[in-house]
């Protein structure tokens, strides 16, 4: 089965088909934020989930969210506890959000006790339980007890097959896809199945490794693709370039090789960087000694943190006012660091005025948008890292899946 698939359609019912009114609805959210000392850095995630749940409210279900945060490996971690993001949630929905010490148990059934219709309550951690990670049947049980329907809207989990996103789902016979959900696979799917042309596709990050089966898929589909992020060093790296101590994966370059080769094969054209931005150290986000290199060679004891100047210009000029659809899946610099967003900084500006469809595949790239001030200005961005990278790939989500 493709992705294609996978698309709401009858067989995935949506929030209006449902009818909550007075029930207990589980709906299984993605609060996997980041936490700085206790606190939200970015509430993106809890913000994209508000639509579900106010439809839920208005229509006076009793809402009962659970999600995870973290990988605190089935033990309980209190700074990993989503007490603060019911707080943030209750801010961002303007209600208060009753919040339970435990996922399942008596604290939970307190919980939805004390839940009138119209009014939500968070659950704690899920994976404070390892039965969660391990997809355990007794566990679901215990989730889905309480419940009467089930609605998954936490798209970012759908290729994580837990407890809560596949085990609880099968227990309830009334189970649809919340509003994210449907306009993730919606997306997705438009630019994996039905593009218009022309097509192009924007990767970066650190790992070929990571994105093969997406390069794979996408050499079938989009006229250009253009790499950049450290993972453009392997290809460079295989084609004989120099590229000074930048991060590499040695035992990809074959792969590279065989890649860039199919690509040429099929006429699918590919860009790498012309020149670059180079540091003399990376220790985290700091870099020090940022400066343009003017080709595409990086000297010895130089590392590549961002596309240069030509580039910019050039991939700018290439993706043009035409480009009918883009798919932009990982930075193409070190976007983080002080000297080095410049060149995910300009592909964001130029494809935010762009008439194309535009969607941003999750993680890092999401991130970058969103501090540009620039998210609203695409298609869609996905709160999905892992599952966009894996629907992208054509690969069958198992939390989809447990909707039908
Ligand atoms: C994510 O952030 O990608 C999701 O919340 C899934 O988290 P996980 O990789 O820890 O399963």
């Amino acid at each position: 089965m493709t992705s294609s698939d996978q698309r709401p359609s009858t067989s995935i019912r949506s929030l209006a088909d449902l009818d909550v009114r007075h029930r207990v609805v589980f709906c299984r959210v993605d609060y996997n934020v980041p936490l700085a000392a206790g606190r939200i850095t970015d509430d993106r995630r809890i913000v994209a989930s508000l639509p579900t749940l106010r439809v839920l409210i208005r229509n006076g279900a009793r809402v009962l969210c659970a999600s995870h945060l973290g990988r605190p490996g089935g033990e309980v971690k209190a700074e990993l506890s989503l007490a603060p993001v019911a707080e943030r949630l209750g801010e961002r929905l303007d209600v208060p959000v009753r919040f339970a010490e435990d996922c399942i148990g008596d604290a939970a059934e307190a919980l939805v006790a004390s839940l009138a219709p119209g009014e939500v309550g968070l659950l704690e951690n899920l994976r404070f339980h390892a039965e969660e990670t391990r997809g355990d049947d007794a566990f679901a049980r215990a989730l889905a007890a309480p419940a009467d329907i089930y609605v998954n809207d936490a798209f970012g989990t759908a290729h994580r097959a837990h407890a809560s996103v596949v085990g609880v789902p099968a227990l309830l016979e009334e189970r649809a896809a919340g509003l994210l959900m449907e306009k993730e696979i919606r997306s997705l799917s438009r630019v994996l199945d039905a593009p218009e042309r022309p097509y192009v596709a924007i990767l970066g990050g650190a790992k070929v490794s990571d994105k093969i089966a997406l390069i794979e898929k996408l050499l079938e589909r989009v006229d250009s693709i253009f790499i950049g992020g450290a993972m453009a060093y392997t290809f460079q790296k295989s084609r004989g370039i120099e590229i000074g101590d930048s991060l590499v994966e040695n035992d990809k370059l074959d792969l590279a090789r065989d890649l860039l080769e199919r690509a040429s094969a099929r006429g699918t054209k590919i860009h790498l960087p012309l020149d670059h931005k180079s540091a003399a150290s990376i220790d985290g986000s700091r870099v020090t000694e940022v400066r343009d290199e003017a080709n595409e060679t990086i000297p010895a004891g130089r590392i590549g943190v961002d596309i240069g100047p030509a580039t910019r210009a050039a991939w700018i000029a290439a993706i043009g006012a035409e480009t009918r659809t883009v798919l932009w899946n990982g930075p193409p610099g070190l976007f983080e660091a002080a000297g080095c967003e410049q060149g995910t900084r300009q592909l964001a500006e130029h494809l935010a005025t762009s008439p194309a469809f535009r969607v941003v595949g999750g993680g890092d790239t999401a991130a970058a948008v969103a501090r540009f001030g620039l998210a609203d200005r695409f298609d869609h961005v996905s709160t999905g890292g892992g599952a966009a990278l894996d629907f992208l790939s054509g690969a069958t989500l198992p939390g989809v899946e447990a909707l039908r």
